[in-house]
């Protein structure tokens, strides 16, 4: 029997595998077990949409990555649990530095997130010495504090649209959300040249079939979206504007062109409508994001009771990185 109170074990896995691959008693009950903890530590539990439907439930606040980081930066809780992807822990901590930050898989990444390496983006931009950069959240701590204003998918046109007109600017690092601004807004941003592999795997024939299967259905899709899926689309919008549409639009179904995770949340909201997960590439019907689904209950549970893995960073990168983040939550 392994002892998972042996530091070095627990460390050892981290480093090895990004979580604690510890088995848990079956017969636990992990909602009671992970609520006790938190009133036991003083922690809260922040989720994204994309989370599994179990994770929303447990979650103290559930939301889009602009309403994730405005609640980090402001909790009064000692620890916070991010149910998400690795840069929003990381978004988290540079907004709450005193507080501890944990993830439950150091392992979930973010493809757009690695589509931007610091030392060619460092280069790239300086190919452009008279440009504002804007970066889209899904970076890392590194692109952020190269940076000068951090976007969300719904605060960009905001955020680019309080820029002067005249003024050059380098958007990065997702080019389908930064093609979709500059088609909105009329601007000629340079773009970086990355992606969302969740977001680029949905299939323009069939959505289009879907579509005429479906003649009332309303189609409506994230602008991570490629312009070909975005140009059909009846609504576009982050993860809470595409909830709140399916809210507040009459019609009784929706294809959903974004990740699989929300439509729980649209489900529970709205139990008398239907909604239909936008047809991919792949012989599966749904699009799940492999990073955001590395999170399970368990881990939680283990990564809420041994308050790790962790989130650390270096002062000088928080203080640097701060900046523009800051500067996109006095503009939203
Ligand atoms: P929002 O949370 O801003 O809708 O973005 C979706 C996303 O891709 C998160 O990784
Ligand atoms: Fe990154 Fe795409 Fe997953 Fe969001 S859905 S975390 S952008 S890979």
């Amino acid at each position: 029997m392994v002892d998972i109170h042996n530091e070095s074990f627990i460390k050892n896995q981290i480093d090895n595998i990004g979580f604690y691959n510890i088995e848990i008693d079956p017969t636990l009950n992990l909602f009671e077990e992970i609520s006790n903890l938190k009133k036991e530590k003083n922690a809260i539990i922040l989720a994204h949409y994309y989370q599994d439907a179990e994770i929303q439930e447990i979650a103290d606040y559930l939301g889009d990555s602009l309403g994730l980081s405005q609640k980090a930066a402001n909790t009064n809780a000692d620890i916070i649990l991010f149910a998400g992807v690795h840069f929003m822990a990381e978004t988290a901590k540079i907004l709450n530095p005193t507080k501890k930050v944990l993830i439950p898989d150091l392992k979930a990444g973010c493809s757009l997130s690695d589509s931007t390496p610091t030392a060619e983006f460092k280069k790239f931009i300086n190919n452009y010495p008279n440009h504002i950069v804007i970066s889209y959240i899904n970076c890392s701590a590194e692109i952020k504090a190269l940076s000068d204003i951090i976007c969300t998918s719904s605060n960009a046109i905001k955020i680019v649209e309080s820029l002067p007109k005249t003024q050059p600017i380098i958007f990065a690092p997702d080019k389908n959300l930064g093609n979709y601004i500059n088609k909105v807004t009329g601007r000629n941003m340079i773009l970086w040249n990355g992606s969302c592999m969740v977001h680029e795997i949905f299939n323009l024939e069939k959505l289009i079939k879907l579509k005429i299967r479906h003649p009332k259905a309303q189609l409506i899709s994230h602008p991570e979206c490629e312009e070909e899926i975005l140009a059909i689309s009846d609504y576009i919008g982050s993860t809470t504007e595409l909830l709140r549409y399916t809210q507040h639009n009459p019609s009784k179904e929706f294809i959903i062109a974004t990740e699989a995770g929300i439509l729980h949340q649209m489900q529970k909201l709205n139990p008398n409508k239907t909604f239909i997960p936008g047809p991919n590439n792949t012989i599966c019907a749904c699009n799940e994001c492999p990073f955001m689904k590395l999170n399970t209950l368990e881990k939680i549970y283990i990564t809420l009771k041994y308050e790790l893995p962790e989130i650390n960073l270096d002062n000088e990168l928080i203080n640097k990185a701060i900046i523009p983040i800051k500067r996109m939550l006095e503009l939203s």
